[in-house]
């Protein structure tokens, strides 16, 4: 238990290993894996490695386009290992207006937030070259261990002088810089959405096509005859545009540029309302008279009866009879809504995004290595339930995760 909660070998003469056995032995398993993983009530500290190596990986896929855990550690990972420390709902991290961030008094590394990690990525590279102790030092911003003069929540940097103003449309790790970075460079934001699905739906744009819904969103980019043949948009480009599309206007706002000014490197987050002044003002032709960034109606000329993206509202098309059951929507947002926050909330009140975790979770723990799947096992939705009724804490869900017999038979120990 404690090697599948750590992620490496444990040496047989730890002190650990006695207190897990003990718990074990008189059938508290859930206690044995909070000693490994730590908890806040019972004040145990837990096993370094659990953050540091296990959440820290599980965070990592999440959040490059290369689903990979060989990348710089960023913001949205630390976001990640911050709010299972925490034991804080696992829902913010679709829809909370905060970041974590290495405590300086904690942590010597560049720390300073307009430098080193609104507009580059060094704050994180540092922490992770210099091995600092991720459950140890990183701090909630905003929150009650932030230093005097921080940022209230996530910024946006309107010039290269350092003034950041904030984000008006926060949402969790959608909106950290690695995500954004990820996804919003360049292209049509479309890319967005699938990773969103991909990452906290576990769900592949192509398993959630749906020719028999609604194309009225449809972007005028995409081509009704692509090689002359309306049945191949009708069959195949249909099913997955009428999908993204649709949520797509979440994010007409956002982009993700690498600026170069006076010799300095930048790589930020833009929002159309907030850098529409000042030295990283969006270029006069990139955002139209909407405020909608450019890319997304660009090549409009291809189907200009398409959709035009107007404004930030966004509908959800993955109602129909093939998905309704399959994502569980649920909440004020579970038809559509206007923005990423409220895009977040959507993902974050379906079944699906519990269902989600838990997948991840059972197979960091109990089967790491196997190859992924979308389906959804009955362990999983077990365990997803019991998220949910832990008020969404990841912590509790690693927790139960390694405690299920199941998890200890799969690894034939
Ligand atoms: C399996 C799902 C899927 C299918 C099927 C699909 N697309 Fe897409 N399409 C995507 C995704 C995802 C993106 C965003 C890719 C990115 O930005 O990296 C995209 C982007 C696009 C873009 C925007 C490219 C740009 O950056 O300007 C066009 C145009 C497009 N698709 C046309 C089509 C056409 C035409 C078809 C049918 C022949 C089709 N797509 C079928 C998923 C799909």
């Amino acid at each position: 238990m404690i090697e599948r909660l750590i992620g490496s070998v444990i040496p047989v003469d730890h002190p650990m290993i006695a207190r897990v056995e003990e718990r074990i032995l008189r059938n508290d398993r859930i206690g044995a894996a909070k000693i490994v993983t730590g908890d806040v009530a019972s004040q145990e500290p837990g096993h370094p490695d659990f953050l540091n190596t296990v959440v820290k990986q599980m965070a990592m896929r999440m959040s490059n386009r290369e689903e990979t855990i060989r990348a710089p550690l960023n913001d949205f990972a630390a976001s990640f290992i911050g709010i299972t420390r925490d034991e804080r709902s696992a829902k913010e991290l679709l829809t909370g207006d905060f970041f974590y961030m290495a405590n300086p008094k904690k942590a010597v590394v560049r720390s300073n937030i307009f430098r080193d990690i609104v507009v580059s990525n060094n704050h994180y590279e540092d922490l992770e070259k210099e091995q600092w102790d991720l459950g140890k030092v990183l701090m909630r911003v905003p929150g009650p261990d932030a230093p005097m003069g921080s940022p209230a929540g996530q910024m946006i940097a309107t010039d290269s002088t350092g003034t950041m103003s904030a984000n008006p449309d926060p949402a969790g790790v959608l909106t950290s810089r690695a995500f954004m970075q990820a996804h919003a460079i360049a292209g049509t934001n479309r890319r967005l959405v699938e990773y969103a699905f991909r990452a906290f739906m576990c769900m592949p744009m192509s398993e959630m096509a749906d020719t028999s819904a609604s194309p009225a969103r449809i972007g005028r980019d995409i081509d009704r005859f692509p090689g002359g043949d309306n049945v191949k948009f009708e069959t195949s480009c249909k099913g997955c545009h009428t999908v993204m599309d649709g949520f797509r206007g979440a994010f007409a706002r956002f982009d993700y540029s690498n600026l170069t000014v006076g010799g300095a490197n930048y790589g930020i987050v833009r929002h159309t309302q907030v850098n529409n002044a000042g030295g990283f003002k969006f270029p006069a032709n990139a955002v139209d008279a909407n405020t909608v960034i450019r890319k997304m109606n660009h090549n409009e000329t291809v189907f200009p009866q398409g959709y035009e993206i107007t404004d930030e509202s966004f509908v959800n098309n993955a109602v129909g009879i093939k998905n309704k059951d399959v994502f569980g929507w649920a909440g004020a947002r579970a038809r559509g809504g206007v923005g990423v926050n409220q895009f977040g909330h959507m993902i974050a009140d379906s079944a699906r995004f519990s269902q989600c975790m838990a997948k991840r979770v059972y197979e960091a723990v109990c089967a790491p290595g196997m190859k992924s799947e979308a389906r959804i096992t009955p362990i999983v939705k077990e365990l997803a339930s019991k998220f949910q009724a832990s008020g969404y804490k990841l912590r509790s869900l690693f927790q139960e995760t390694a405690a299920t017999p199941n998890c200890a038979v799969m690894n034939g120990r």
